[in-house]
């Protein structure tokens, strides 16, 4: 069995260790401890239980897709993997050392991609164990449910590890599209910039929090209104690729809104710290302004 490893269990690892399983992978799970793994191995178990439940898939297909998937709190068993994906902490330093420990366990045959949705990848690839093997493979949250998945590549990755790259997005059922290693790569390129203005709409008093997202998700058909979308991406995710975008285009319409650097340095970070444009505490989301 053709094994991948996925390194963070969080929303994004499980989602891409989940989606892999589903796909016939054996998927080893990392965290920074056995017990992480083991938490995002549970999520995972929690959602396919609900698909069941919808009758979407089979209790033996989900039964045989958690059994694919193998909880790790080092790298030891990684050099099994052919594909490594990194989908840790949006912070270069921790990518980094991921990167460092993987180098010495993985095949010389294996990939390393990772998850990133804004460090540029040819910088990112400098720590990676083997340039040519390395480039980006950003997924969508949730990740069951987003079609795409962007591919980009560095400036030394060869061809081979993106044709290998595309054929296992591919077998996932996700639809690939390529993109430069430019800042932002394409969707947060074009989405970013919509959720900064939204949140620059409520700080200058345009309309209120539950009217912005009203408006913007009838009036545009988006399933989600911005500000509901931003809690969801989380409020940190979303500073740090405005930043990217600003710092790495270096045009000030990519600034980000004060109102969101505010919230983020009060720690009101969206979903996560159930505080962000709504208060997640009750049964229902309840808007903060
Ligand atoms: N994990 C897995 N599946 C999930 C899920 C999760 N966290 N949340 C919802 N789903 C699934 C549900 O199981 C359900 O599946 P079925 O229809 O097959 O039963 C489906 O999504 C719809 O869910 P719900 O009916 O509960 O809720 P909804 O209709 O309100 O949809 C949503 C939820 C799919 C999240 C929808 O609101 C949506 O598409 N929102 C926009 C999401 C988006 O824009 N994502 C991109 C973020 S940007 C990004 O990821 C890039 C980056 O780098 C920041």
């Amino acid at each position: 069995m053709n094994t991948i490893g996925v390194i963070g269990a969080g929303q994004m690892g499980a989602g891409i260790a989940q989606v892999a399983a589903q796909s016939g992978y054996r998927v080893l799970l990392g965290d920074v401890s056995l017990d992480v793994a083991e938490k995002g191995k549970a999520g995972i178990a929690k959602r396919l239980a609900r698909a069941v439940e919808k009758a979407q898939i089979e209790q033996a297909d989900a039964d045989a897709a958690l059994a694919r998937i193998e909880p790790q709190g080092d790298h030891a068993a990684f050099g099994q993997a052919t594909i490594a994906i990194e989908a840790a902490t949006e912070r270069e330093e921790i990518k980094r050392a991921i990167f460092a420990s993987l180098g010495k366990v993985l095949s010389a045959q294996a990939i390393l991609a990772t998850n990133t949705s804004s460090i540029p990848i040819t910088r990112l690839a400098q720590a990676a164990p083997d340039p040519a093997r390395f480039m980006g493979v950003h997924f969508f949250n949730p990740v069951p449910v987003m079609k795409p998945i962007e591919l980009i590549r560095g400036l030394a990755t060869a061809d081979d590890t993106v044709a290998r790259v595309e054929a296992f997005a591919q077998s996932l059922g996700k639809t690939v599209v390529h993109a430069n290693d430019a800042p932002g790569f394409i969707v947060n390129r074009v989405l970013l910039p919509m959720l900064n203005e939204a949140i620059f709409a409520l700080g200058e008093g345009v309309a209120t929090v539950r009217d912005i997202d009203a408006a913007v998700s009838l009036g545009l058909n988006h399933p989600m209104g911005p500000l509901t979308l931003a809690d969801f991406i989380g409020l940190d995710t979303c500073l740090e690729i405005a930043r990217v975008l600003h710092e790495g285009t270096g045009d000030p319409k990519f600034r980000p809104a004060p109102l969101l650097v505010k919230y983020v340095e009060a720690g009101w970070l969206g979903r996560k710290t159930r505080r962000g444009f709504y208060d997640y505490s009750g049964a229902e989301p309840v808007p903060t302004r």
